[in-house]
């Protein structure tokens, strides 16, 4: 772990429709550095949608992965980009991995503005249920305060993507 400069390695948080695999591949374009979306890459490993894990393993089988993945993908590259899924910063070891490895950087945008954008979405397993927007709600509550501890906060809900990539590329060094 010689040489490990954590501000190169940026961890995207936030609620689902945040944004985050959008912004990742454009930041990793304009920094040219690694991308990785950590739900891609699990998908890749068990060969099957995030959906189907969880219809046919269960949430907390996902979870076992996600962190494995994280852990996984962090120690093992340099000088990255991971777009994450809204659910990582619940886990204390995941929060742990994000902070030996890298920087968090949260795209922080109104519950309102992220269930337009997940609304319609059929690939939320979370969000396959009667009231979704009462559940997406109380999600998001139970989660704000973690999401608020990240190293950098970014508010996107007046910016387009490119925009919301200037204003990262301006906090982070
Ligand atoms: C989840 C968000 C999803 C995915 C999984 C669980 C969550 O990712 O990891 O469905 O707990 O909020 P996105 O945030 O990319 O939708």
């Amino acid at each position: 772990m010689t040489h490990l400069d954590k501000r190169k390695n940026i961890y995207l948080v936030g609620f689902m429709g945040a944004g985050k695999s959008t912004i990742g591949k454009i930041l990793s374009e304009r920094l040219n550095i690694d991308y990785f979306d950590l739900d891609k890459e699990i998908e890749k490993a068990e060969n099957r949608e995030i959906k189907m894990i969880f219809e046919q393993n269960g949430e907390e089988y996902f979870r076992i992965l996600e962190t494995s993945t994280l852990n996984h993908l962090s120690s093992s590259n340099k000088n990255f980009i991971i777009s994450t899924g809204g659910g990582v910063i619940e886990r204390e070891e995941n929060r742990g991995i994000m902070s030996r490895f890298g920087k968090t950087l949260y795209l922080k945008a109104d519950i309102n503005t992220l269930w337009e954008r997940v609304r319609h979405s059929k690939h939320r397993p979370l969000l396959n249920v009667d009231n979704a927007f009462v559940k997406a709600k109380e999600l998001f509550n139970k989660r704000k305060d973690l999401y608020e501890k990240s190293d950098y906060v970014v508010e996107t809900d007046n910016l387009n993507k490119e925009q919301v990539a200037d204003e990262i590329l301006k906090i982070i060094d």
